[in-house]
């Protein structure tokens, strides 16, 4: 499919086919995930499947009411990993070897001291990794769409609950639950603002 088609086929999906989801479909999302672009290049995402009937039905009972959790055949749990952040020296100099900063000012300036200077507290922390995982979250829905299944973004969980379902560690913050099926509705676009209601300004 072309992306545009994509962009405008995809939707929100809340109700699933029981077929299950091929398992080279399954690895085509998270490729779409593993290729996403990311702040210094940390892939801070991390993965869990959830695909056993007990384990679905379980996950949906940490949520508030998304029921579809338990009924679609696959539920990816999209997580930040916090110790990535420590691994930043590395991905740069990774970076730099593959000649990413060729040519630019990146080339010149002393990442490290500059990333040492502005180094973030936890809270700024979380939410630079979960921006980061937001991108491969929506590769990975963008893709599903793609390959013909829907998918939803589900945020309205207990995060607690989650990770102490899936034995999740400290160092892991749930972003998102996304479900994956084939689509047993054809739900219309949703309402979106205008072009000018988003656009500010051009200056
Ligand atoms: C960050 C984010 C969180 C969301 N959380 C939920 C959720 O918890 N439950 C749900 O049913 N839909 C959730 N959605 C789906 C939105 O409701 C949906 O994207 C929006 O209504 C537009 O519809 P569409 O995706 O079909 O275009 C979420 C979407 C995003 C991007």
């Amino acid at each position: 499919m072309e992306l545009k088609e994509v962009l405008l086929r995809r939707r929100s999906i809340r109700r699933f086919r029981p077929d299950p989801v091929p398992e080279e479909y399954i690895m085509e999302l998270l490729e779409a995930a593993r290729l996403a672009p990311s702040g210094t290049n940390l892939q801070p995402w991390r993965f869990v499947i959830v695909e056993s009937r007990e384990m679905r039905q379980r996950l949906s009972e940490c949520t508030y009411g998304m029921t579809f959790i338990a009924q679609a055949p696959v539920t990816i749990v999209c997580c930040a990993d916090l110790k990535s952040i420590e691994k930043r020296p590395q991905r740069i100099a990774e970076l730099r070897q593959a000649g990413a900063f060729a040519g630019t000012p990146l080339e010149s300036i002393n990442l490290e001291d500059y990333l040492k200077q502005r180094s973030m507290d936890i809270n700024a922390a979380r939410a630079y990794l979960s921006l980061n995982v937001a991108i491969a979250i929506e590769h990975i829905v963008l893709r599903a769409t793609d390959l013909g299944l829907g998918s939803c973004w589900v945020m309205m969980f207990n995060q607690k609950e989650v990770k102490k379902l899936l034995g999740l560690g400290e160092e892991l913050i749930v972003v998102a639950l996304v479900p994956v099926g084939f689509p047993d509705q054809d739900p219309p676009p949703r309402p979106r603002l205008k072009v000018e209601d988003i656009l500010l300004k051009r200056v």
